[in-house]
């Protein structure tokens, strides 16, 4: 039980310090929604890209490369989550009032929930989302649980903002998921925190 609460409130805490942009973001998302009427799939998608540039979905889905000014986006790997190939060691111990680590990607996170890994968002059928219908991915955004009946989707992925999103900004966002060119790539399942092992 004590644990179950740690958890919450860092994720909590989590969100609203690592996602302060996105949550301003998202609100401006719900309040321009509503122009992705279903069946309109090219405006979709365009909606739909837009509101993947904006939410930072890339922040945490696209890895990070070191280029010549410094980290940026691999867009060669864009929105395909944590690289299959980067191993990652064990995290460091958190000392407070650190709270939480990431790796030089930004795919890998470590924190009171273990260790999370971002998923391949691109429609590949066995590592991504090709094998997902609309209403699995809807489902997801509204209750912050895998296909919107599995385990909770863990931190930093900001469910609590999400939540907010209109039906038709959700399908804007699927249509231009699904758009995207396929990219295999199987992103590892987390790893539970050390003191619950
Ligand atoms: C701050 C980092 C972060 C941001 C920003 C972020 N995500 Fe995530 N996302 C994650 C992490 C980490 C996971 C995996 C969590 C887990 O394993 O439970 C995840 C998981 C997901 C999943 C679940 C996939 C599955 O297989 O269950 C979907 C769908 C998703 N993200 C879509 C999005 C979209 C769309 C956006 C932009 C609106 C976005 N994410 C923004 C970190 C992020």
């Amino acid at each position: 039980m004590r644990l179950t609460n740690i958890v919450w409130t860092t994720a909590l805490i989590a969100a609203a310090i690592i996602l302060t942009a996105v949550l301003s973001t998202a609100s401006l998302g719900a309040v321009t929604g509503g122009d992705a009427a279903p069946g309109k799939t090219a405006a979709q998608v365009a909606r739909g890209k837009y509101l993947v540039d904006i939410m930072g979905c890339h922040d945490c889905h696209t890895p990070m490369k070191l280029g010549p000014n410094g980290p940026e986006w691999d867009m060669t790997r864009a929105l395909s989550g944590h690289p299959e190939q980067l191993v990652m060691p064990p995290a460091p111990v958190q000392q407070a009032p650190w709270l939480a680590s990431m790796g030089m990607t930004m795919t890998a996170w470590n924190g009171p929930w273990g260790t999370s890994f971002t998923k391949n968002l691109t429609p590949d059928k066995e590592t991504g989302l090709g094998d997902w219908t609309v209403e699995e991915f809807i489902a997801t955004m509204k209750t912050g649980r895998e296909r919107g009946k599995g385990r909770p989707v863990l931190p930093p992925m900001p469910v609590q903002n999400l939540a907010a999103l209109t039906d038709s900004d959700i399908r804007a966002l699927f249509a231009y998921l699904q758009s995207l060119p396929a990219i295999k790539n199987r992103t590892p399942q987390p790893v539970e925190p050390e003191e619950k092992k």
